[in-house]
């Protein structure tokens, strides 16, 4: 293992001998494209998940959500609840468990082309489940998924197909049914994660996935990207129960970690762009991680 110097010169190890996860192992089941997503995180996820029985999983910022997904697909926890404050990706998961088969229809039955998608961003008074469906439609056009204001749509896109590029309907209504199997299992709160870390929630067999903003990147990718990440350490190091928390790697989040004395470690990943980098991953315990 190589190291490398902080700004605050402290060594800290470069994962050179770990195995990137190949993503195209791991089942799709999220029926967003999102910026920021853990799918490559997966097999990681079980491997922490396994060593608990009767888990209560809480994802305070669950985006789209496919580590509560695949936990509930894979009986990986016995409940989980997602949290997710932002309006446009809580009405997709809100539409999910209440509208589903709505929302099947109007992907099934969408022509996409620019008119119909402008026509349908711009209709005013949006229930609930027209925001979920505008809210899909600009996350399968928006260039990157990338749902914050200012995102274009895509241009040239795979094969020159342009803005149908990433709209796969009969994928995506097949996605969207199978997450409603899980229901019974499945709590969606619309709200802020700040209010499930708190003590209420730190009992007995809960592991929390923690996968806030990145720190750098957040403010391009999401409208919700200015959290307070020292308020999330702190409540982190007062957590009596499991958790596993993801951040990218930068001496910031490093010098958070050390602050509250978290272990960390440094997992490889690669971007969609098909650049290699580390991210990390603080956990009360790594026991589970070899
Ligand atoms: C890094 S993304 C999560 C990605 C997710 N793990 C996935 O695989 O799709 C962070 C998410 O936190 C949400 N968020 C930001 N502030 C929040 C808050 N205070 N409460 C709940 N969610 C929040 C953002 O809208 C964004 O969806």
């Amino acid at each position: 293992m190589g190291v490398q110097l902080t700004l605050f010169n402290e060594a800290y190890p470069i994962s050179q001998n770990q195995k990137v996860t190949n993503v195209s192992s791991v089942p799709k089941r999220s029926p967003f494209r999102y910026a920021g997503g853990k799918t490559w995180l997966i097999p990681t996820i079980r491997k922490w998940l396994k060593k608990g029985n009767g888990i209560k999983l809480i994802e305070p910022f669950c985006g789209g959500g496919i580590v509560s997904i695949t936990a509930a697909a894979e009986n990986l926890a016995t409940s989980i609840i997602m949290v997710e404050l932002d309006d446009d990706v809580a009405s997709v998961w809100e539409t999910i468990f209440s509208d589903n088969e709505w929302l099947v229809d109007s992907i099934l039955s969408f022509e996409m082309n620019i008119e119909n998608v402008n026509s349908f961003l711009l209709k005013e008074n949006k229930t609930t489940k027209e925001r979920a469906f505008a809210t899909i439609l600009r996350n399968r056009t928006n260039h990157g998924g990338i749902l914050a204001k200012g995102a274009g749509f895509i241009k040239n896109g795979e094969n020159g197909k342009g803005l149908a590029s990433r709209w796969y309907p009969a994928t995506l209504a097949r996605r969207i049914r199978e997450v409603l199997i899980s229901k019974d299992k499945i709590t969606f709160i619309h709200g802020d994660a700040f209010d499930v870390l708190n003590k209420d929630f730190y009992q007995d067999n809960v592991y929390f996935f923690i996968d806030p903003p990145y720190t750098i990147a957040g403010k391009r990718l999401y409208t919700y990207f200015d959290v307070n990440h020292e308020e999330i350490f702190r409540r982190v190091s007062d957590m009596t129960c499991h958790y596993l928390m993801t951040y990218d790697k930068s001496d910031y989040v490093i010098s958070l970690a050390e602050k509250y004395s978290l272990n960390w470690k440094t997992i490889p990943m690669t971007t969609t762009q098909h650049i290699q980098k580390d991210e990390i991953l603080i956990s009360d315990n790594f026991d589970w991680f070899d």
